[in-house]
């Protein structure tokens, strides 16, 4: 199974820094809740917070969707929960990727209960042909093709997360 190139990093690195500042525009004069989704959201939340030029504060959240392999099962839950109240604050949900649109569609539900000033999504890639639910995202790094991709955070079976680029995996299962 070899990794092909999709996203170099210097692709990736200016993109990033596009979305951040116009996050930082949108948001300006208010101060940001960033929540990662763990694990795969943590490099782009790592470059995409270095890139603001607004206050922000972060927490992460993990949801289980993917057990293992490529496929969803359908069934997503919280397994860590945040530790921040979000109650009238500006809340802004950091993803790696979004496919089906079911984990976000639940975690959007989930947060919103909580009654924050605002929640909206950034997503680093977006499948948007997979999507088995309507979902949306406001900030959406790169649509992609429906492919397996790896790198930059994204894995396989826990493999392939460090790759500073972006690699689509043919022939997996
Ligand atoms: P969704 O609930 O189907 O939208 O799935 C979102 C989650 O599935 C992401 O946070 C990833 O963990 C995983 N996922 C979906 N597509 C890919 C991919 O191409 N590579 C790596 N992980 C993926």
């Amino acid at each position: 199974m070899k990794p092909e190139l999709l996203f170099p990093r210097e692709t990736i690195g200016r993109r990033v820094k596009e979305l951040a500042e116009q996050i930082s525009r949108d948001y300006e004069g208010r101060e940001l809740l960033l929540v990662g989704v763990l694990n795969g959201a943590f490099i782009f939340m790592a470059d995409l917070i270095r890139g603001m030029s607004i206050p922000c504060r972060v927490d992460f959240v993990r949801v289980a969707s993917y057990g293992c392999g490529s496929q969803s099962s359908g069934e997503v839950r919280i397994t860590k929960d945040l530790e921040t109240p979000i109650a009238g604050r500006d809340v802004l949900i950091v993803e790696d990727i979004v496919d089906t649109g079911l984990t976000l569609s639940h975690l959007l539900n989930v947060l919103r209960e909580r009654q924050p000033a605002s929640v909206r999504v950034c997503t680093f890639l977006d499948k948007k042909e997979r999507r088995r639910v309507p979902f949306t995202a406001e900030y959406v790094g790169f649509a992609i093709p429906d492919e397996f991709v790896v790198g930059y955070g994204l894995d396989f079976n826990e493999k392939f997360r460090f790759l500073p680029d972006v690699c689509m995996l043919k022939d997996i299962a």
